[in-house]
This record gives C-alpha cells, sequence and structure tokens, in this order.
C-alpha cells in the first residue's frame, strides 16, 4: 500500500517538492493530500497543476494521511502546535521544513511521535536540492527511508546529526547566493573581454553546472581536478594566482562559517 503524503501549507516549497515526485513517477497524485486553512490561490494552483487532492478540514487531513510535510513558515508553525496536537497519532511521521526550529522543539511542543526535520535548499525547485535530514528516536527505519527516497526525488538527501545543521546552511543552504554571486561575476569578467552579457550567463552558469558534475561524477578531489586545467606557465594558472591573490579560498570560507554563526545565534534566539 502506497503510504499518504500530506503537505500541511501550498506554498512555494510544497509545489516544489510535489513537482518533483509527481515528475519522477514514484508517488501517484493520488496519494498527495494537500491542506490549506483556506482555497488559496497557492491550494489551486497546486491541485490544478498536480492534480493533487486539496483537503481544508484540518481533522480530515490528519485522518488520510501517514506523512505530514509541515511547509509553513516557522513563525506559523510555532502558533499552530496547540491545534495540531488532538490530531496526531502514532501512525504518523512527522516532517518539519521550518528553518531554525529544533526536534526538541518540535517534539516538546508535540508529544513522543516520530519527528524529522528536514533543511532543504532552493535549488529543489529545479530537482537539484540538497536537503539534510535528521530524526528523533521515534522514527523507524522504514519511515525514515521512506522520508529520504522522497528527498531523493527533488536532489540529494542525507542524515546529518542536527549540530551540524548550522554548517549545513553555510554550506548548501545559504550557498546558492554566492554561487549566484560567483556566475554573475565570471559572466562580468567575460563582459569586460568583450563578450555579450547573455551569452555571458550560459557559458558561466554551464561552466558551474559542469564543474559540479565533475566532482560528483569523477569522485576526484577538487584539487586535483583543479591541477588537472592548470597547464605550466598556461592561462588558467595565472587565473588562479589572481584569486590566491585575493584570498578566494579564505573568503569563501569566511563566507560559510558567518552563515553558519548566523545560524547558531538565530537557534539560541
Ligand atoms: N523557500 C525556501 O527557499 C526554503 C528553504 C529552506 C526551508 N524553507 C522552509 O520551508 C517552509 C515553507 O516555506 P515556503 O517558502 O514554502 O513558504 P510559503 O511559500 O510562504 O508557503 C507557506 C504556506 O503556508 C500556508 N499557511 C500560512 N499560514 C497557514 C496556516 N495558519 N495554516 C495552514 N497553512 C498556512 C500559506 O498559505 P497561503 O498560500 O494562503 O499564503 C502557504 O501556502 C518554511 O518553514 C521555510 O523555513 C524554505
Amino acid at each position: 500500500m502506497t503510504v499518504k503524503i500530506g503537505f500541511y501549507g501550498s506554498g512555494n516549497m510544497a509545489q516544489s517538492i510535489i513537482q518533483g515526485l509527481l515528475a519522477k513517477e514514484v508517488y501517484p497524485k493520488e496519494a498527495v493530500v494537500v491542506y490549506n486553512r483556506r482555497y488559496a490561490p497557492t491550494l489551486q494552483k497546486t491541485v490544478e497543476t498536480y492534480g493533487v487532492t486539496a483537503v481544508l478540514d484540518e481533522k480530515a487531513f490528519f485522518e488520510s494521511v501517514d506523512i505530514v510535510i509541515f511547509a509553513v513558515k516557522p513563525q506559523v508553525l510555532r502558533t499552530l502546535y496547540a491545534n495540531i496536537k488532538p490530531f496526531l497519532t502514532p501512525k504518523h511521521c512527522l516532517v518539519s521544513l521550518a528553518a531554525g526550529i529544533t526536534l526538541a522543539e518540535f517534539e516538546s511542543n508535540l508529544g513522543d511521535y516520530s519527528c524529522i526535520r528536514a533543511m532543504p535548499n532552493t535549488p529543489l525547485a529545479v530537482l537539484e536540492g540538497s536537503i539534510a535530514l535528521t530524526r528523533n528516536q521515534f522514527v523507524s527505519e522504514e519511515q525514515f527511508t521512506t522520508i529520504l527516497n522522497l528527498f531523493n526525488q527533488v536532489g540529494t538527501a542525507k542524515e546529518l546529526p542536527e549540530n551540524l545543521f548550522d554548517a549545513f546552511i553555510g554550506v548548501s543552504g545559504s550557498a546558492p547566493a554566492y554561487v549566484y554571486l560567483f556566475i554573475e561575476a565570471l559572466a562580468d569578467g567575460a563582459v569586460l573581454e568583450g563578450m555579450p552579457r547573455e551569452m555571458a550567463y550560459e557559458f558561466a552558469a554551464q561552466t558551474v553546472l559542469g564543474s559540479a558534475k565533475m566532482v560528483l561524477e569523477t569522485k576526484e578531489h577538487p584539487g586535483v581536478l583543479k591541477d588537472k586545467v592548470c597547464s605550466p606557465g598556461g592561462t588558467t594558472i595565472e587565473a588562479v594566482k589572481a584569486l590566491e591573490d585575493n584570498h578566494f579560498r579564505s573568503t569563501v570560507m569566511q563566507a560559510v562559517q558567518a552563515a553558519a554563526g548566523k545560524s547558531r545565534k538565530m537557534n539560541e534566539a
């Protein structure tokens, strides 16, 4: 029997995940149910685009699903605990996407249920997300495998101890922004050399995509791949020297640390 997946909220994250699950045909649309407190434009769009079932009655929603993916903003989720609690039963596996809400907070407000904290990044919208998952003691292997498989449909999902979630935010959660900066800067350099801007963005983005694939598919150390591009006395080593002279690597490391540090502070607040 296919497990029923319920999305609590029909915004960007819910729609992106639903799109991935249905595109890969791992789950039939009949197995996906979406709840919102009203028939909002986002819910209408989700139903019309993906053919999933909308449920507006909260009790009926919880009764009809096994997995509940909370795809609402953290500040909204915090206001919902008391409402949701009476609807929970041991069959449920609760998955929170909410940034900054720890498993301990989730558990202390909702009780001894299977809870998973998932932290995705935005490339999930094009099925290339990075997703960190952590679980509490009540999650069975079967439930965890189901959730891991589900998130692997929209990118690469891995289990991570919760104390590394701040590091994950530095290297993946916030990182698309720094990669976009890099793509923009690469393209600006080419524009400076006379290349039309649109073409420069395409070449720059494709180069980042291709280089990332080289790292993932060859499994070679990034330094080895870099060495292979740097011919002695050639153009590439000149560029690498310019980056090293300007502290490129330590600047990127500091950016990762800054995002992780901010995330830690937000958890404490
Ligand atoms: N977007 C990202 O890049 C990203 C990355 C990592 C993690 N996350 C996490 O993912 C979660 C969802 O983010 P999102 O970007 O998808 O947010 P979003 O687009 O704003 O969607 C939030 C959804 O929650 C619904 N909602 C609001 N109040 C509600 C209530 N009281 N009861 C039921 N539904 C309610 C909204 O309804 P309406 O449609 O009526 O407004 C909307 O469908 C957040 O916790 C966020 O921290 C997001």
